[in-house]
């Protein structure tokens, strides 16, 4: 898809970041001292406009925040970011999203998230964006903010010809509608959120296949499946093609999937072939997980292409 246009049109949640090191992870009922606490701009969708916007990419966000001090300070990092804000609505009297994190050893982490703000996001507000909509090259959107609005954004961009690609996640306990998938172009599942959609563990090649394939049945053109270190499949011409990830310390995933979802549409708006955007978003997720925290970790185009 060579294009000049390089709008990105990003629909989703925004959230602060509460961060605790831990050497493990606590049972229910346990207590235990954790360490390193930082506070992070966050959610996956501002961590998606913020990897389109560090590469280069024209990041419109559409979101709500909180009338709070949370939301002040992510009003204002977001503009740092040269992403446009008209469509970030701000609620009174509701508080802005909000993210607890611990991180083990090896970089895992649990992420518990206290929507606020975030679970009004609604079709009005879409209403309201719909001229970026329809200007966008693409449009990008997660599953933590409420489906009538995704649905709505998803219609609005199928029908003016801008491709759509969703993130399933978190993914919800009920499936998918079929009113979202039949209006998605690409999706980017990990392997966790693919076996939710499809009840196929991804362990090897032919389970890769198996997965996309059920995914396709559902209506969604084209499937990328993330696999964390070793990568992403996806199918080109009906045979499945693996990208190895780049192989590095790991010291914290949070937002490696955010900022491979970013990288791969600015790639793809760059007119890059998917197999070669899937690596370029492989090497920015690689560079995300040697940092601490969501945006902070997000890497630069210079470091990127
Ligand atoms: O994908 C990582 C993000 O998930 C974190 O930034 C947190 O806010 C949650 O939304």
């Amino acid at each position: 898809m060579a294009t000049n246009n390089k709008k990105i049109v990003i629909v989703g949640s925004s959230n602060t970041d509460l961060v605790v090191r831990v050497e493990h992870f606590p049972q229910a009922g346990e207590t235990i001292m954790g360490s390193d606490f930082m506070t992070a701009q966050g959610g996956k969708g501002a961590n998606q406009a913020v990897a389109v916007a560090r590469l280069g990419g024209e990041a419109v966000f559409v979101a709500r925040l909180g009338n709070d001090a949370f939301g002040e300070v992510t009003l204002a990092a977001l503009r740092s970011e040269g992403i446009d804000t008209r469509h970030v609505t701000r609620t009174e009297g509701v508080a802005s999203g909000v993210a607890t994190i611990t991180v083990d050893k090896s970089g895992e982490n649990c992420i518990v998230v206290a929507g606020g703000a975030n679970m009004l996001l609604s079709p009005e507000d879409i209403a309201k964006a719909a001229e970026e909509i329809r200007s966008a090259s693409l449009l990008l959107m997660q599953l933590e903010t409420p489906l009538p609005a995704l649905i709505e954004a998803a219609r609005l961009a199928h029908e003016n010809g801008v491709k759509v690609v969703l993130n399933p996640a978190p993914y919800p306990k009920q499936p998918l509608p079929m009113e979202l998938l039949q209006n998605v172009d690409i999706i980017i599942p990990n392997e966790t959120e693919a076996a939710y959609m499809t009840g196929i563990q991804i362990t090897d090649d032919d389970s890769a296949i198996a997965s996309i394939r059920k995914i396709q049945s559902m209506g969604v053109k084209e499937a990328i499946i993330t696999v964390g270190k070793q990568g992403a499949y996806t199918l080109s011409d009906n045979q499945l093609v693996r990208v190895p990830a780049v192989a590095v310390q790991a010291v914290d995933t949070t937002a490696a999937g955010d900022t491979f979802c970013g990288a791969l549409c600015v790639a793809l708006t760059k007119g890059m072939s998917m197999t070669d955007a899937i690596a370029l978003a492989c090497k920015a997720a690689s560079i995300s997980v040697t940092r601490r925290g969501a945006q902070p970790s997000v890497p630069t185009a210079a470091e990127v292409f």
